[in-house]
């Protein structure tokens, strides 16, 4: 075996002297250091050999192995730097390459522009995790155990305390929380329910949840300041309705509408011939929320909205299938 180690030093190191490009060096490596390659055979030849000389050979084999990787990567190194400083082969007159650029998604797009028109409004941006508890996204927002509210949401539960959040609602548990009032922040992210997939509805989606507390915060304010939002991202002439409706974590709770943008309210296929579309729930925050992160609810008032961002991107764009939003089909994703 010694004298085996001994051939293969002097084959290795007259084929390395051989060596002048990367080929070359690739072949000779896969020829001595690869799995397959001829020292790493030898290592298994190692474990036939007698006990006493077993510590001998396995140190020449190792001293053997070092020294042929430590040359190759050494050659190596020395040819890639002459092939990069190497210019005598660049024509300087050949045409440039195309670089293409790739685009924002239109969810991203439509997050990135509902963003911006709250910064403006001065909310501040938070996020929370996807993975969250069950206390924060229903407990704490005033859905306990057993109300039938819960049913509104199918839930992937991961076990008993924890599950991926159904909404960006517990956002707003996560940031009260966190600071005293007043509070003016917006909460963009993804949310997950156990949904069947077709055009209308998804298992993932997004959405931005808005959230104000202070003192003397007023539904006329929620009022305005949605309208602000629709007027600046759909254009300043719709007007606007507010529907009642329930959410537990909100008292009293609305749906906005809006004048559907396409047909101007005469009634279309977008907004299935009502002339209206819905955009966002809202509300004034529920006492027991306040309560359960620690807020006075004598003293101090707020609001809170969440709006669905596919369902905005799909009317927005004139889009009638979500699926088409997740299949990152580049000839659709180009068109934006
Ligand atoms: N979390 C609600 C949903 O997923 C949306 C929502 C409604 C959020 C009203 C709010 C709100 O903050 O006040 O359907």
């Amino acid at each position: 075996m010694q004298e085996k180690i001994e051939i293969i030093k002097k084959e290795f190191e007259e084929e390395l002297s051989k060596s002048s490009t990367l080929a070359d060096l690739e072949n000779l490596r896969i020829k001595y250091l690869s799995k397959n390659g001829s020292i790493t055979l030898l290592f298994e030849d190692l474990r036939n050999a007698g006990r006493e000389e077993k510590p001998v050979l396995g140190k020449s084999l190792n001293e053997l192995k070092n020294y042929c990787q430590s040359s190759y990567q050494a050659l190596k190194e020395k040819i890639e730097s002459s092939v990069s400083s190497d210019f005598s082969s660049l024509d300087l007159t050949l045409p440039g390459r195309n670089t293409s650029f790739g685009r924002k998604h239109i969810v991203i797009k439509t997050l990135d522009e509902i963003k911006s028109i709250f910064k403006r409004m001065g909310f501040s941006i938070y996020d929370g995790p996807e993975v969250e508890s069950d206390y924060n996204n229903f407990e704490a927002l005033n859905f306990p155990d057993d109300h039938p509210a819960r049913d509104m949401q199918d839930t992937f539960f991961i076990n008993k305390d924890f599950l991926l959040r159904t909404h960006t609602s517990p956002v707003q548990i996560r940031v009260m929380k966190d600071q005293p009032p007043p509070i003016r922040a917006i909460m963009p992210g993804k949310v997950f329910r156990n949904e069947d997939i077709n055009a209308r509805s998804h298992c993932l989606f997004h959405q931005v949840e808005g959230l104000c507390v202070d003192t003397d915060i007023t539904f006329a304010e929620l009022k305005g300041t949605l309208f602000a939002f629709a007027k600046e991202f759909y254009g300043s002439d719709i007007k606007y309705r507010f529907r009642s409706s329930f959410f537990p974590f909100t008292e009293p709770s609305a749906e906005m509408d809006i004048t559907c943008y396409l047909c101007k309210g005469a009634g279309c296929r977008i907004c299935k011939h009502t002339g209206w579309l819905e955009i966002l729930g809202c509300g004034m925050v529920d006492p027991n929320v306040f309560k359960s992160v620690g807020y006075d609810d004598e003293k101090y008032t707020g609001y809170a909205f969440g709006m669905g961002i596919e369902r905005i991107a799909l009317l927005k764009y004139g889009i009638d299938d979500i699926r088409i939003l997740f299949e990152n089909d580049l000839r659709f994703l180009r068109q934006f």
